[in-house]
C-alpha cells in the first residue's frame, strides 16, 4: 500500500508534500554586489519596462560566479536548492529588446510551474545557476549572457525563424516557487 501511495505521488504532489523535507544547503558564495545606484537607472536598464515599474527604486545589481546579473525583487525563506533537488519555477523570459518570448508566471491557464531536477542539465545553464542563489519564494530579475541561455544556436525552426535569435542576451523574471528532494 505504501509503495502505491509513493507511486501516486506525482512530481507536483511531491513538491507540496515534500517541501517540508528540503535539505539544508550552504549555497553559493556570498552575494557580490557589482553596481549600486541611488536611482532606478540600473534597475531600469536591467529590466523590461513592465517589470521595472514595480521594481524597488534603489535596485542593487549583483553578479553570480558565471556572470548572470541579478536584482532581488523579493527575498524568499528556507534552504536554497542543491544538486538532485526538484525545483519548481515561475518565470517570464524576455529577449534583449524587452519582448516576452516565454511566459509561465501563473497567468497562463493550464500551465503549471516548470519543474526540473537541479544539476541534471534539463534546463538552460542560467536557470541551473540562479536558483542556487535563491531561497524558496524569492523573485529575481536576471540578465543572462547568451552562453548561459540558448547560445549561438538560439531557438530556431527549420525555415530560419527564431523564437530566440542566436547569441541573444536574455532577461527573466524568475520566482523559485518550490523546492523538494527528488522522490
Ligand atoms: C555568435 O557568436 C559566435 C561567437 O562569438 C560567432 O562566431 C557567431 O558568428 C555568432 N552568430 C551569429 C548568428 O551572430
Amino acid at each position: 500500500m505504501r509503495s502505491a501511495v509513493q507511486l501516486a505521488c506525482t512530481l507536483v504532489a511531491c513538491l507540496s508534500l515534500c517541501s517540508a523535507f528540503v535539505s539544508m544547503s550552504s549555497g553559493p558564495s556570498s552575494r557580490r554586489q557589482v553596481i549600486q545606484t541611488g536611482v532606478a537607472a540600473a534597475g531600469a536598464a536591467l529590466l523590461p519596462s513592465v517589470v521595472s515599474a514595480a521594481a524597488p527604486a534603489k535596485a542593487k545589481v549583483y553578479e553570480t560566479d558565471n556572470g548572470i546579473l541579478y536584482v532581488v525583487r523579493k527575498e524568499g525563506s528556507g534552504p536554497r536548492p542543491r544538486d538532485g533537488d526538484l525545483v519548481a519555477i515561475k518565470y517570464i523570459g524576455y529577449l534583449n529588446n524587452g519582448k516576452a518570448f516565454d511566459i509561465n508566471d501563473g497567468s497562463v491557464a493550464g500551465r503549471k510551474p516548470t519543474v526540473f531536477k537541479l544539476g541534471a542539465k534539463q534546463v538552460i545553464p542560467a536557470w541551473e545557476e540562479i536558483v542556487r542563489y535563491m531561497n524558496p519564494g524569492a523573485e529575481y530579475n536576471i540578465v543572462v549572457p547568451a552562453k548561459l541561455g540558448y547560445g549561438d544556436k538560439g531557438v530556431c525552426v527549420g525555415d530560419g525563424e527564431c523564437l530566440v535569435p542566436p547569441n541573444e542576451t536574455l532577461k527573466f523574471t524568475i520566482i523559485l516557487d518550490k523546492v523538494a528532494i527528488s522522490p
